[in-house]
């Protein structure tokens, strides 16, 4: 973690509520950590491609050039990612990513085939299978000392169960992990000996720490590229999930036809403003999200450090990537005896602090939190502190 004050440690709490934000309005008096937003505002160059939508009264329907620009723009982006191009031709655009889920569950995927997940999940992907219909198959992670491993019989069991389309997120949102090239390989070919389907979301792809690298699902061989549809969005890295915009990669020229003949309304659900942010934000806004990056790998090496002391019985694996942290706190709750499954309520009433309930990310996971660490650093201390002062009594 570096010492010296950055620009960002004086935004304060005052002038966070004031805003108005979900993160900061939802549980009033609490320092906000449940929503993926961060408190840093945005880049220039997206306030201004916004301010340009408002010049030039740019309301209506988005026009043909704005999406070529996008597409160009994301093709550009991810290849300066990860080293690997998707033609914009293989490129179009989507409201958000969840949609996108929506969309592999209906078009890339055996119709009512069970949607597995390696758990702990964002929460949303266990409510959007239910809402279409789909049962939810969990492969819970491996918890290691230091990283995470995929239980890959059990990712091959539940595709024998019936599960036809892995829900791939890396980096793992809420777990952090980033995933190596080695591991992907080995997870499609367990989908591929199934014959399932793989939708591979890289939303947190931009926001990966020293010492990893993105490896998009897609880009280590043909096996993988023939069974994946993929979605990214500049939304977490950049901060616009409001303005609803996200893309969806073609890796094979099915898919893509598929896309082309069933989905073209879904293309156009993408805002206007959205458009114009996401393409400001992958051509003129990189400096900013390096400062961003290089200030959250600064808070999640805070909590690194902090939590030892603050909390000793906390277990935290720090994040390779996102800014999404995920704390076990069950040797806690069993030593203040907390119900696990209260533990949440526990700390959001007597610390003021707001996580997302552990619970909601996978069965058995009462006990755990998950934590935004998008925050200014005083305010990220304060909570911590107030976490543990809420766990000391
Ligand atoms: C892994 C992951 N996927 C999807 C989403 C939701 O993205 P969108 O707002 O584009 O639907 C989030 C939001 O935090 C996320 O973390």
């Amino acid at each position: 973690m570096s010492p010296a004050t950055h620009r960002f440690d004086s935004i304060t709490e005052t002038a966070l509520v004031e805003q108005g934000s979900n993160k900061w309005t939802t549980y009033p008096g609490t320092i906000g950590m449940h929503i993926a937003e961060m408190d840093f505002g945005v880049a220039d160059p997206v306030r201004k491609s916004l301010d340009e939508v408002d010049r030039r009264d740019l309301f209506g329907y988005a026009p043909e050039w704005l999406y070529d620009e996008v597409r160009r723009a994301t093709s550009d982006f991810y290849a300066d990612l990860s080293g690997y191009r998707v033609p914009p031709e293989r490129i179009d655009t989507l409201p958000d990513v969840l949609m996108g889920l929506n969309v592999a569950m209906d078009h890339f995927s055996a119709p009512g085939s069970k949607i597995v997940l390696l758990t702990p999940a964002y929460m949303p992907f266990f409510t959007a299978p239910t809402f279409a219909g789909r049962e939810v198959i969990e492969v819970p992670m491996i918890k290691g000392e230091s990283d995470w491993t995929v239980d890959y019989a059990g990712l091959d069991a539940a595709f024998k169960a019936g599960g036809g389309l892995l829900v791939f997120v890396n980096p793992h949102n809420p777990i952090g992990k980033v995933y190596s090239a080695k591991e992907i390989v080995r997870i499609g070919e367990v989908v591929e000996a199934n014959g399932a389907r793989v939708y591979a979301d890289e939303i947190h792809a931009p926001l990966v720490y020293s010492e990893h690298s993105h490896v998009p699902y897609t880009s280590v061989n043909e096996v993988n590229a023939g069974h994946a549809v993929t979605a990214i969005a500049a939304t977490k890295a950049f901060n616009i999930p409001g303005l609803k915009c996200a893309q969806m990669l073609f890796s094979n020229e099915a898919d893509l036809a598929v896309w082309k003949q069933k989905c073209l309304f879904t293309a156009h659900m993408a805002s206007n403003p959205g458009l114009f942010a996401t393409a400001a934000a992958y051509t003129g806004s990189r400096d900013w999200l390096a400062e961003v990056r290089t200030y959250l790998e600064g808070n999640r090496d805070l909590v690194t450090e902090l939590l030892p002391a603050l909390v000793p019985d906390a277990v935290f694996i720090p994040p390779q990537g996102t800014y999404i942290g995920w704390l076990d706190l069950r040797a806690t709750c069993a030593r203040l005896g907390i119900d696990p499954s209260a533990l949440h309520t526990h700390i959001l009433e007597k610390g003021k602090v707001s996580f997302t309930d552990g619970a909601l990310c996978g069965t058995g996971l009462a006990g755990h939190l998950r934590m935004n660490f998008a925050t200014p650093r005083p305010i990220l201390r304060e909570a911590l502190e107030r976490t543990a002062a809420a766990l000391s009594e």
